[in-house]
């Protein structure tokens, strides 16, 4: 676990946060998602002392898609960020928690009418602008409750950003935001700018998730001024706003090689900064979004290990008492993740296995030939690098239960998430008889 956050305790236990994972798994039962708090702030306060000492006027904020729950977000409120928001269910989340709306950004390709009256009463701080539709929805309910509101056009630069590479791509295909290449972004615009009810504040685009270098985003900076270069000539137009999106990439394994998370936000800041002379206007304000760099390597989802099966010269299976209804990500997107034995974390590997889950699907396993010291059914497996896109993207599939999420800080454990019962599982189902 040299190259993840946690370290060892003199039982050989894995300790999170201060405190041994193995009490954890007996206090909470498992599958158990464990956050160490202190991680995210850190994670948090690493983005937004950067922008501090670079002196630039910017908003860090959090994606909640990562991984949204009242605590979370009232972690992110702590930590001064804004909140990303894509649905009524996160910005539900969000008010619960009792985040300032103001600090609020609503995104999303399809936003409800519902979403977006939602996000006009509560008065958020912005709305990310995806399509002409929501204009339309938009323009409607700020013109009946008489109210305006901030907005920036999402658009999609045409670029594609890729662990090492970046991939300019001549004709645009993504669902997200208005197209630079093909005019679409003008059409936006020329609805949007001196509008009576929505102020056009600037310009969002989002390159990409899980990348792992700088160059991507400078593309993008520099084709965003190459369009806000065309309105400033024909109408004035000078934004105030840049978002550059979340993507930040994040270690999952040993071969991931993560930046600094300042390098992406000294480099942002150097194109926009760059750009900003060349066009003599002033700095626009700085947002970012990142999501999976707040969370993910803050958590571990820790799992009691029970059945085995091994295939003598093929493989040895073992089970864990979760899988892919509480980690997608190694089946939907053959992610990899690293995992060590909790209560033998300081034991060499003797043995590979491969960790599958419970569901039934033969899709279902976390980490194909894993080495671990001998393994032995009640076990505690800690898989590390899941606090993001682990519990967001969890599912009841096979009515599994959801898994409890406990938050560690200061050696102190607290409970934040519930763990589902099998009542929860069929509380909103019907009886037909
Ligand atoms: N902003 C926008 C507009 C986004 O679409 C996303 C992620 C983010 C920010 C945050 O990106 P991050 O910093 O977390 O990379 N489920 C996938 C990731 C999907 C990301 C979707 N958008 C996964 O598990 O890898």
């Amino acid at each position: 676990i040299d190259h993840h956050p946690f370290e060892v305790n003199a039982a050989g236990h894995l300790m999170i946060g201060g405190v041994d994972s193995l009490t954890l798994a007996e206090k909470y039962g498992t599958p158990l998602y464990v956050y160490d708090v202190g991680i995210i702030r850190k994670n948090a306060r690493s983005f937004v002392q950067t922008f501090k000492d670079l002196d630039v006027q910017a908003k860090v904020a959090y994606a909640s898609k990562a991984f949204s729950s009242i605590a979370m977000v009232q972690v992110a409120k702590q930590e001064g960020l804004c909140l990303d928001v894509v649905s009524e269910g996160e910005l539900y989340t969000a008010l619960q928690a009792g985040f300032p709306t103001e600090r609020i950004h609503l995104h999303g390709n399809n936003k409800s009418r519902e979403e977006l009256k939602m996000a006009v009463d509560e008065n958020i701080g912005c709305i990310v602008i995806d399509n002409l539709y929501e204009i339309q929805l938009l323009e409607e309910i700020l013109r009946e409750e008489n109210k305006t509101i901030d907005v920036l056009i999402r658009v999609t630069p045409g670029i594609e950003s890729n662990t090492h590479q970046y991939i300019m791509t001549g004709n645009e295909d993504s669902k997200f935001g208005f197209n630079l290449i093909n005019g679409q972004a003008d059409e936006a615009f020329q609805l949007l700018h001196n509008h009576g009810h929505i102020q056009l504040k600037g310009l969002h685009c989002h390159i990409g998730s899980q990348i792992f270098e700088t160059e991507g985003f400078m593309v993008a900076v520099n084709l965003l001024f190459d369009q806000l270069e065309k309105w400033l000539d024909q109408v004035d137009f000078v934004p105030e706003v840049l978002n550059l999106g979340g993507g930040y990439g994040i270690r999952y394994t040993e071969e991931d090689e993560p930046l600094a998370y300042h390098i992406y936000a000294e480099k942002i800041v150097a194109a926009v900064r760059e750009n900003s002379e060349r066009l003599n206007i002033s700095l626009p304000e700085i947002w970012i979004e990142p999501g999976r760099s707040i969370v993910g390597n803050a958590g571990v989802s820790l799992y009691t290990i029970g059945s085995s099966k091994e295939i003598p010269n093929i493989r040895n299976y073992v089970s864990v008492d979760g899988g892919m209804a509480d980690n997608i990500r190694p089946a939907l997107y053959e992610a990899q993740y690293e995992a060590v034995l909790a209560n033998k974390a300081t034991e060499e590997p003797t043995t590979t296995v491969s960790i599958a889950g419970k569901a039934c699907e033969s899709g279902d396993m976390l980490i194909w030939d894993l080495p671990l010291p001998e393994v032995q059914p009640g076990d505690v497996l800690a898989v590390l690098a899941t606090g993001a896109y682990g519990f967001s993207m969890a599912s009841n599939y096979n009515r599994l239960a959801k898994p409890a999420v406990v938050f560690v800080e200061d050696g102190m454990d607290r409970l934040v998430v519930r763990r589902e019962s099998v009542e929860d599982i069929v509380k909103n189902d019907l009886s037909y008889e």
